[in-house]
């Protein structure tokens, strides 16, 4: 979910509404607003669905110069008007609105609020009847406050709270979900992302766990858990408002797979000179004495992580375990001594991965680093050392470029521990005139779009399932490929290791079933070619990605040659239009996927 929090800006209904759309990413399941117009009106107007249809609903008497809004991804409860936020107490005088989860809400309701009637299913619901609750006690609004957040047991929240009584003060309170202020002259902001308030400031104050916030139009009040007073400097956001623009794209993630090769060459730009990987001194320095390296990501960023594998292994030589944030969080690992923690994140605020690292700093106590493309974001701040990508922003739901990038990135860090260790793989490299091949090769696919249109459309119109398959770097790839393509288009997608699909998975292959084998690695071309032959005869549709120096008379796609540990970075372009063109044929909305969010800040 993502929040948003307005004190003294006359047009605060437009300000919090702009600010709902540039977080819509994080959920659009629902959406609304509360403003205060300090006369004694005030309204509130929620929607299903969209910040469209929110949009739709807000008639011109809807005006205020304080308020707060929700876009909601629904874990308690369905997508619903009841549901929507912000929340209200039974009298109206509390709003609320909460981007996290509650833990123990049900045993709250039961022990504090026998009687009280609830419009909706949610968490959020108890949290504000009991602050009304302990106020109706004879509390201040403040002290009820603290004292309702004092009984949330194991629970994650970004809290913006209204009362219609004081309808000139936020209150707020963050623990685990990213919650940041935005500061104005004569005016304040809250936001769950600095995105959402670009257009009003570029100066944020960060939040820490457990912090408890006063926000006025003239002043910011943070007081930690003990109740001390805490200052803090703010820091700039350098992000061009237009970069989070679409332009002349019909969808975000066209622009984005567009963008990859100059993203290539800002990395490029960023982080070689004179053909040496350019980093802090400290971070290679714990890197090159890691004996274990760990990586740790979700979804397409543990994809990425598949690939560093490979990379740390063959470049460094350092052995590398690669780890899924969700399960990680929770297992019994053995950490020898020596062991470093890499966490890739494009958004860097996965609660999952989060989880993993507060263990690694707190219980393992091992060096972190985190790579992101977000600055200043949680997991940036909190490991020892942060590589920030140069993506630029994403929005497009299904990740593209921030995949790419982190691949890059891993290329360029590997490279520097192995140059240190003097592994003759990473001697070897000539990264410039990889990274300058590469950003061409990429350029050579996304200028063949056309091609990669006509079989999707030939093959992926009308399909129930399809298969990428692949052998080593091809078969983390084929994974990546496959979650792009389930993700949006919600055709039943499986990445497979092309050896392994012969013992059982096999059994899946019907006439017509779509294929896709990726072809990039000399050692294991044959033995791909050979399992797509499997299912060929089994009356498979099969469809290749190969890359030049490899290909054959009867392959679909061919696709540039790069040094092959650099070939993910070329051919997950392919899988990546092949879902764009998939998802446009079937009619859905390719940057908003039903049912997900691309920044999932609750485990
Ligand atoms: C969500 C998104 C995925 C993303 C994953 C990890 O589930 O829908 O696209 O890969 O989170 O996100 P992160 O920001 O940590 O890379």
């Amino acid at each position: 979910c993502g929040i948003v929090g307005v004190n003294g800006l006359n047009n605060a209904t437009s300000v919090l509404v702009n600010g709902l759309k540039k977080l819509e990413y994080r959920g659009y399941d629902s959406a609304g607003i509360y403003v205060n117009e300090q006369n004694g009106k005030d309204h509130l107007v929620k929607a299903q669905g969209k910040i469209i249809n929110l949009e739709n609903k807000i008639t011109d008497n809807v005006q205020g110069s304080v308020g707060i809004g929700h876009t909601r991804w629904a874990t308690h409860g369905i997508p619903s008007v009841e549901n929507a936020h912000p929340h209200f107490s039974q009298d109206d005088r509390f709003y609320l609105v909460h981007n996290g989860v509650i833990e123990n809400y049900l045993e709250l309701k039961e022990t504090y609020l026998k009687g009280v009637h609830f419009e909706s299913e949610t968490d959020t619901e108890v949290v504000v009847q009991l602050i009304d609750k302990f106020s109706n006690d004879g509390l201040s609004t403040p002290d009820a406050f603290h004292k309702t957040i004092s009984l949330l047991k194991n629970s994650s929240y970004a809290f913006i709270l209204m009362d219609r009584e004081q309808p000139d003060i936020l209150y707020v309170a963050k623990n685990k979900s990213p919650l940041l202020i935005g500061l104005g002259s004569d005016f304040n902001v809250v936001c769950s992302d600095a995105l959402a308030m670009l257009d009003v400031t570029d100066l944020f104050l960060e939040l820490h766990d457990k912090e408890v916030v006063t926000v006025t139009k003239n002043d910011v009040k943070i007081e930690n858990e003990n109740g001390e007073q805490i200052t803090r400097e703010p820091f700039k956001v350098n992000i061009d408002p237009a970069a989070a623009d679409k332009g002349a794209y019909p969808y975000y993630m066209l622009k984005e797979i567009d963008e990859q090769p100059a993203v290539m060459r800002r990395i490029q730009g960023k982080y070689l000179d004179n053909n040496e990987p350019k980093f802090d001194a400290k971070l290679i320095k714990q890197l090159t004495d890691a004996t274990k390296l760990y990586i740790v990501g979700a979804g397409t960023s543990y994809h990425a992580g598949l690939v560093g594998k490979k990379l740390f292994e063959k470049l460094a030589k350092t052995p590398t375990e690669v780890v899924v944030a969700s399960e990680f969080a929770y297992d019994d690992p053995i950490i020898e001594d020596g062991a470093m923690f890499i966490f890739l994140s494009q958004s860097g605020e996965t609660a999952d991965s989060r989880q993993v690292l507060v263990r690694a700093t707190n219980e393992w106590k091992v060096p972190t680093l985190t790579i992101t493309n977000v600055d200043n974001s949680t997991l940036a701040r909190e490991a020892d050392n942060a590589v920030t990508l140069e993506a630029g922003p994403e929005i497009a739901v299904a990740s593209t470029k921030a995949y790419t990038a982190q691949i890059a990135v891993e290329v360029l860090l590997a490279t520097a521990v192995g140059r240190i260790k003097d592994i003759t793989a990473a001697k070897e490299i000539d990264l410039n005139e990889q990274f300058s091949q590469t950003a061409n090769a990429m350029q050579v696919v996304v200028d063949e779009k056309d091609q990669i249109q006509k079989i999707a459309e030939d093959n992926l119109a009308k399909t129930r399932n399809a298969f990428y398959i692949g052998r080593g770097l091809d078969y983390n790839v084929a994974l990546e490929a496959s979650l792009k393509l389930k993700e949006i288009s919600y055709i039943q997608a499986e990445g497979f290791a092309a050896g392994e699909l012969k013992h059982g998975t096999i059994a899946l292959i019907e006439k017509g079933t779509p294929v896709i084998g990726i072809i990039t690695q000399a050692a294991t071309a044959d033995n791909t070619r050979s399992n797509l032959q499997e299912v060929l005869s089994r009356g498979a549709n099969v469809i290749n990605i190969v890359r030049e120096g490899l290909a054959k008379d009867g392959d679909q796609i061919i696709i540039p040659s790069v040094d092959e540990i650099m070939m993910p970075l070329v051919s997950v372009v392919v899988g990546q239009l092949m879902a764009y063109y998939a998802t446009l044929l079937r009619g859905y909305n390719v940057d908003q996927p039903r049912n997900l969010a691309k920044s999932v800040t609750v485990e």
